[in-house]
């Protein structure tokens, strides 16, 4: 099938580069020429594990090509994916469609044969019919149905999450468009990953609910940590006590500092506005965004604890900055409001993550970047791992101590054992334990 993917960020570029491995024949299309010119030189706008391979090999293959021109881009194509950006928009909290519009505008205007034009973006309820409606405006002789398909991947995991999904969702509402979509994600059935082609508003709420209830969770288990914490009681046993449940579910159950990402921030909001404007507020979700917001700060005051209560002219080492291990993705990341409370605290900050260095420097200043692990804890009043990447699963605890200006260690991914931390002789805080 020939496909089209317009916007080459995260979802579009992984995508695209993974419907060509399935043998189908896709044109990413991007408006950034500086992005498209490095695609065409084999350099991924993103960090993602295995995209470049992938890319390579299907570019390679004559399956996967790079554009700056739409109208060239969609040329022949079966299904026209929307991959662009949908942020917060700023003041409201509502996401902000304006590139989704401008998209299907472009399409519509460029459009010569019939195709479904598929909604990949994370999109408020309603804006498939709205998309349709600015199509058929902007051209009333074109062709084509409207589909939402919603985005389910993890950063870090993406390629493995696209290929070997838990479920596809579709949302449609004709024959037509449901066999393209069929056909298009036929390669999948092998893996016998369901296929649920539900209504088109449905498909759009699906994305927001999973997202929401998947943020819940993670909420609910740093609440019970910080409950665990007073009462004595642990936390990563109550999760498996708990997770045990199949009704439960043992994932996302592992509290932390909070969530961050491009997702799930943005998309509670999103929803939490989309529910008020239907009169049907989500009251649950709004109290998910508003603990979480709270946590990320709340997690320096750990630190400065640590400290003896005071990092006044203190040196902090930070270890991990992204939102999560493997991405360079500093979106929402809490070691951005731990950093900004510990400098305002008056601590001196020195930081190594392995790949998050230059978006963190976009976002934080007077950082000091290490470069490795050890060379951030030299001379530190104390550490905070703050992002579990696997650089820091097993670091040298006696050169780490001997690095420490004063043995003090604190974990908000509850990466080490506190029973060991003690016996070396380490003041280690943890989370819910
Ligand atoms: C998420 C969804 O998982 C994915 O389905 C959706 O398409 C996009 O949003 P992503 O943002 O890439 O994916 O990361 P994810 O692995 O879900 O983690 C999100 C945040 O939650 C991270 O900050 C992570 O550290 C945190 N988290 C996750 C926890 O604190 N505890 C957990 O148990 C799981």
């Amino acid at each position: 099938m020939r496909v089209a993917m317009i916007g080459s960020g995260y979802v579009g570029l992984v995508s695209g580069a993974c419907f060509a491995d399935f043998g189908h024949h896709v044109v990413c299309v991007d408006k950034d020429p500086g992005k498209i010119d490095r695609l065409h030189q084999g350099v991924m706008p993103i960090y993602e594990p295995g995209l470049e391979q992938l890319v390579a090999s299907n570019v390679k293959a004559g399956r996967l090509s790079f554009t700056t021109d739409l109208a060239e881009g969609i040329a022949g194509a079966e299904a026209i994916f929307i991959a662009v950006g949908t942020p917060s928009r700023r003041g409201d909290g509502h996401a902000d469609l304006s590139y989704v519009h401008a998209a299907a505008r472009e399409i519509a205007a460029n459009l010569t044969n019939y195709a479904v034009i598929v909604t990949k973006s994370t999109v408020p309820v309603g804006t498939g019919d709205e998309v349709e409606r600015i199509m058929a405006e902007a051209n009333p002789h074109a062709e084509f149905a409207v589909v939402s398909n919603p985005e389910f991947l993890r950063e870090g995991a993406a390629i493995g999450d696209f290929k070997r999904p838990d479920r596809i969702v579709v949302g449609c509402e004709n024959d037509r468009a449901r066999a393209v979509m069929a056909e298009l994600y036929r390669p999948l059935f092998l893996n016998q990953s369901p296929l649920l082609f539900v209504g088109r508003r449905t498909a759009e709420l699906t994305k927001y609910a999973a997202n929401a209830f998947l943020a819940t969770k993670i909420t609910f288990i740093n609440e019970m940590a910080d409950l665990c914490e007073a009462a004595g009681a642990n936390v990563q046993d109550v999760a498996r006590g708990i997770g045990l449940d199949n009704r439960i579910g043992s994932k996302f159950l592992h509290a932390g500092p909070g969530y961050g990402g491009s997702c799930f921030p943005k998309d509670t909001l999103a929803l939490v506005k989309t529910a008020q404007d239907f009169g049907t507020p989500v009251r649950i979700v709004e109290t998910v965004a508003a603990v979480n917001g709270q946590r990320k700060r709340a997690m320096a005051k750990k630190v400065v604890t640590a400290a003896g209560g005071d990092v006044r002219g203190k040196r902090v080492a930070v270890l991990g900055l992204t939102f999560k291990p493997n991405t360079d993705d500093m979106r929402d990341s809490p070691a951005i409001d731990i950093i900004q409370a510990l400098q305002d605290g008056g601590a001196e900050i020195r930081a190594y993550d392995p790949e998050g260095h230059e978006q963190a420097a976009m976002v934080l200043t007077n950082v000091h970047y290490a470069t490795d692990p050890y060379d951030a804890l030299e001379g530190a009043d104390v550490a905070v791992l703050v992002t579990e990447w696997d650089a820091f699963r097993a670091l040298d605890m006696d050169r780490v101590k001997a690095l420490l200006k004063s043995p003090v260690m604190v974990d908000l991914r509850n990466v080490y054992d506190p029973a060991e931390m003690a016996r070396r002789g380490i003041a280690y805080t943890s989370i819910g334990r």
